[in-house]
């Protein structure tokens, strides 16, 4: 029976702390390997690397989530107890409610409320000396995205809610002060949106039927339960949370308008839906989600490797991104490649890989490249700005990154385009 290849180091949590992004990718090339175990936290675990591994690695049968996200991360970015930590007919469940809010016309909806609020900020851009493009998207998307789940935003309360959505992403990777702001970020946020479906389930709160406050108060768990108050409140935050996220791969996607300008030019061919390969590529070259982790259900072997029950594994989603047998020349940012993709749903899964309802692959992944799409058209064509010198620079080492500016435009004019 084969042996899985040990990386020599006692503990890699410091290393991965130290490393960042390419921590998995490095060592599964270091050790020319698909898999390879190390040490986290005092815990073993088996790491993963390309589009083969990935697609055990989303294979219901074999793993389960219970156990797999470390407190911290729930506690920060998801929430305790949330649907990404739970398995088989309980998660199911929970899946089915979010992808009922993806359907077309829930989508059309959220780009729709996303325009106005791109048309309103520009407006008020003209009059500004600079603008952190990071910090309004992030204003943007959660004006947007709390109209969209008909959750009430007051005008006064629009930037506490956009920054506690950001500390709460910012905080998955982060230790010391950067933990405890994300972590007050959450505590905060869940008391707003518990007071939101107590107001719901009292009547006091009016909500549309098929809004994500309207289906996630009134959704039953398989027990025929309602989610307590707690439970309701983090899966809405769930629902709105991410949307804001998508403020860092519009940020990268202004960066990438910036660095390769002859892109600019193709986004404008009425021949081709240009923008599509554009912002896959930004979703596969700049990175975002480290890795994902999950537990050995059962014994199983893979190529002769041992998989123990209860073994913590770790799929490198960034390294699977630029895995050399399937992106040639990764280091390259070329849209013109996913001319020719397979749409494999596991060699490309910057949010996640395989089925949507029976996996845990990203609810929100055609909310994000339509949000996506919509905000490189209209940094493209609906407004004109200068990008001032700056550091644009972003640090792997850090997750999640960011261009270190939160990227600054200055002389912002609309062209009279909407967005
Ligand atoms: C799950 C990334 C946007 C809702 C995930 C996962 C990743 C991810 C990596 C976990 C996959 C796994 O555990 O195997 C991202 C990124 C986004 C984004 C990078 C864009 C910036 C969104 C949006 C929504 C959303 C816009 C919804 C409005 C969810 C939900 C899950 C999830 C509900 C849990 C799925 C499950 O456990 O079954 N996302 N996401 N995400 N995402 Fe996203």
């Amino acid at each position: 029976m084969p042996q899985i290849i040990r990386d020599p180091s006692f503990d890699s949590t410091l290393d991965l702390l130290r490393e960042g992004y390419p921590f998995l990718y490095s060592r599964s090339q270091r050790f020319d390997s698909d898999i390879f175990q190390i040490r986290l936290m005092g815990m073993k675990a088996i790491c993963l690397h390309g589009a083969e591994a990935a697609e055990l690695f989303y294979d219901p049968k074999k793993f389960i989530r219970t156990g797999a996200i470390p407190r911290r991360v729930q506690t920060t970015l998801m929430g305790l107890h949330a649907i990404q930590t739970r398995d088989n007919g309980e998660h199911r469940c929970r899946k089915e409610m979010f992808m009922s809010l993806m359907t077309p016309g829930s989508r059309h909806r959220l780009m729709g409320l996303l325009a106005e609020q791109w048309e309103a900020y520009s407006r008020k851009w003209e009059h500004q000396d600079r603008v952190v493009l990071f910090e309004e998207a992030q204003e943007i998307l959660t004006r947007a995205a709390c109209a969209w789940a008909n959750v009430p935003l007051q005008e006064e309360e629009v930037s506490l809610r956009a920054r506690q959505f950001g500390k709460m992403i910012d905080g998955f990777g982060g230790v010391g002060l950067r933990h405890g702001r994300s972590k007050l970020a959450r505590i905060n946020n869940e008391r707003w949106m518990r007071g939101i479906i107590r107001d719901i389930r009292s009547g006091k709160l009016p909500v549309q039927e098929g809004t994500a406050a309207h289906t996630v108060a009134w959704h039953r768990e398989p027990d025929g339960k309602l989610f307590d108050v707690q439970m309701a409140a983090i899966e809405l935050i769930n629902a709105i949370r991410p949307i804001v996220a998508i403020a860092t791969y519009i940020t990268f996607a202004a960066l990438a308008l910036h660095e390769f300008p002859p892109y600019r030019q193709q986004l404008r061919n009425p021949h081709e839906d240009y923008a599509e390969l554009f912002v896959q590529e930004v979703r596969r070259y700049f990175p975002f989600t480290p890795f994902v982790g999950a537990i050995v259900r059962e014994d199983f072997t893979w190529h002769g490797f041992e998989f123990p029950k209860g073994t913590m594994v770790l799929l490198d989603v960034y390294g699977t991104d630029r895995d050399e047998r399937q992106w040639e020349d990764p280091e390259v940012f070329w849209p013109e490649r996913f001319r020719h993709w397979n749409e494999n749903p596991y060699n490309f899964i910057p949010q996640g890989g395989g089925e949507y309802l029976t996996g845990h692959r990203c609810a929100g992944e055609w909310i994000t490249i339509e949000a996506m799409k919509q905000a490189v058209g209209f940094l493209n064509d609906g407004i004109t700005y200068d990008v001032p010198p700056q550091d644009l620079n972003y640090d792997l080492a850090r997750m999640p990154t960011l261009p270190r500016s939160g990227f600054v435009m200055t002389n912002v004019r609309r062209t009279g385009k909407s967005a």
